[in-house]
């Protein structure tokens, strides 16, 4: 890391800025001289190599019959981090998630509550497109869960939002259901950290079912009073 326009004599430790990951920038304003750049910097580092990590796998249903690895798509730098399931098509063909259908819909659903999908951060669980789109098995949730904690620990989301019954499987096990663990705040362990989550309906589910949607947005204006509550910078 450079130190920009340091001056003052080396009055500061550099080997302790840099450990901090503190950027130092002389100004002439008295405060706000420290200006900590670091975890941005980080996170681009740490999710290519997680990206490298997932092009490695091996053995796998998914990633055989996919055409692209889908990672993510929107701001690392958000304080909210959204979850679903897995590539469709369109996804699958454009390595992008939550391009097709669900995704103009969730689109949507966040205009709703003054947010903008760029503003968010957004993945699946699965980054390989399911043949036929058909829902990943326990094993393959099992086995993605693992890049998927790694992945959120990355971007250390204030407000994880897990969308369908395969994000709450993937942190929550299969032993709960989505119609009654949706729109209440939990909380997962994930390195030690504790993340305020939300589980809510897939936007495919609500394309399916359209009288569930009062009930996704019930749990849209949860989040929406949370953000505001806690003083979200979005
Ligand atoms: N459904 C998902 O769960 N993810 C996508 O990216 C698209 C549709």
């Amino acid at each position: 890391m450079t130190l920009n326009e340091k001056n003052q004599n080396d009055i500061f430790d550099n080997d302790l800025l840099n450990e901090l990951g503190i950027e130092y920038e002389f100004s002439n304003e008295p405060i706000n001289r420290f200006k900590n750049n670091a975890p941005n910097e980080d996170k681009s580092e740490e999710l290519a190599k997680l990206r490298v990590e997932i092009e490695k796998i091996e053995d796998c249903e998914l990633k055989n019959s996919a055409k692209n690895l889908v990672f993510s798509d929107g701001n690392s730098s958000s304080k909210i981090m959204i979850v679903g399931e897995g590539p469709g098509q369109k996804e699958d063909e454009l390595g992008k998630p939550f391009v097709g259908d669900a995704g103009m819909l969730l689109n949507k659903m966040l205009k709703a509550i003054n947010l903008d999908r760029t503003n968010v951060y957004i993945t699946n669980v699965v980054n390989y497109r399911p043949p036929n789109n058909r829902k990943p098995e326990i094993s393959e949730i099992n086995r993605y869960s693992e890049y998927l904690r790694k992945h959120i620990s990355i971007i250390n989301p204030e407000i994880l939002i897990l969308m369908g019954s395969t994000a709450m499987e993937a942190l929550f096990g299969n032993k709960i259901k989505i119609s009654k663990e949706r729109g209440k705040w939990k909380e997962v362990i994930i390195n030690n950290k504790t993340y305020l989550t939300m589980i809510t309906f897939h936007p495919a589910y609500l394309l399916r079912q359209a009288e569930q949607k009062k009930y996704s947005w019930a749990d849209l204006k949860e989040i929406r009073k949370k953000i505001d509550e806690i003083s979200l910078e979005i």
